[in-house]
């Protein structure tokens, strides 16, 4: 079976797709025909996040794909500046009215603290917004909770005051970036990994010896780094406005020699360290 068509079971058997579709960055005129533009490639999970002003370009793109709702599994995040119950409760009631959805399949915290605020302590506030969460799970409005970017320290200071623990951690992993610490404490408390920007955002191509690596597994760049995420046993989230990209991204089946996985995960630099350090990213 191709990677696009299979499904894995969160912690509470709530089925998702082992692929998802990124939809940060895509430009307003364009979101609606892109999103469109993957559906018809096949992928089935759609990441977002009210943030990303695109809701409704999703709502319009599914209506017109003809794909019944429960064919799809669509991720949102709470806001990193929302960090309140009742904020909580009003950010998601609009992003599934603008989405034209009844339910969300995956609701996360997109961020442990409000941009510019790393380092702060938000644990009390994330409680609230988890606490939040926990409510719309309880009315069967959101599939599966889920949190993003927290470091090991931020979830041992949260977990405890959880009711339900979390199924997902969306985070950061790219080759050079495998987060080992993050990932094997979630999966430690039985969280699946959803891995954001896969590609590192385009940065990817820049780490020359990938190309050969590459030509030797008889992949592109971009498969090989997809490839790699999921034999890290994480879930790639990617994102790309090019179909033929759409198609090349799903096309990941063939396992990675011991070797090439062995090199990939050996390579410990991470491509951001390469940018100027005053370059603003978020990954
Ligand atoms: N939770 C969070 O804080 C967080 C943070 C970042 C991202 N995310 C989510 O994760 C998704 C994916 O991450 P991302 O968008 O940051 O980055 P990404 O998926 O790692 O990389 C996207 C970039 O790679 C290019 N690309 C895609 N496929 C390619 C291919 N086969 N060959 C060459 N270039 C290719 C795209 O260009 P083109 O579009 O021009 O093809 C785009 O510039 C986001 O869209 C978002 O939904 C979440």
């Amino acid at each position: 079976m191709q990677v696009i068509n299979k499904t894995i079971k969160l912690s509470n058997d709530y089925p998702m797709p082992v692929l998802g579709f990124g939809t940060y960055g895509l430009s307003k005129d364009n979101a609606e025909a892109v999103i469109l533009e993957a559906l018809n490639v096949g992928y089935r999970h759609i990441e977002t996040a009210p943030i990303y002003l695109n809701e409704t370009a999703i709502a319009k793109a599914i209506q017109k794909s003809g794909i019944p709702r429960e064919a799809l599994f669509i991720t949102s995040k709470i806001p990193p500046h929302i960090k309140t119950y009742d904020g909580t409760l009003r950010i998601i009631k609009r992003t599934m009215n603008n989405l034209g959805v009844d339910y969300l399949d995956a609701l996360l915290i997109n961020n442990p603290v409000p941009w510019g605020e790393e380092g702060k302590d938000y644990t009390q506030e994330n409680v609230e917004v988890y606490r939040a969460m926990e409510t719309l799970y309880n009315e069967e409005v959101v599939g599966t909770l889920g949190l993003s970017n927290f470091s090991v320290s931020e979830m041992e200071k949260l977990l405890p005051h959880l009711t339900i623990t979390p199924h997902i951690h969306q985070v950061g992993v790219f080759i050079g970036h495998p987060l080992n610490d993050v990932c094997a404490y979630s999966h430690k408390q039985g969280m699946v990994i959803q891995g954001h920007s896969p590609l590192a955002r385009g940065r990817i191509f820049k780490i020359d010896f990938l190309a050969p690596l590459a030509q030797k597994e008889s992949m592109s760049i971009a498969q090989l780094a997809l490839r790699y995420v999921l034999e890290l046993g994480i879930y790639p989230v990617v994102k790309t406005e090019s179909r033929k990209r759409m198609e090349e991204n799903i096309t990941i089946n063939k396992p990675l020699s011991k070797e090439t996985f062995k090199t990939l995960n050996e390579y410990t630099k991470d491509i951001r360290d390469y940018l100027p350090p005053n370059a603003k990213y978020v990954l």
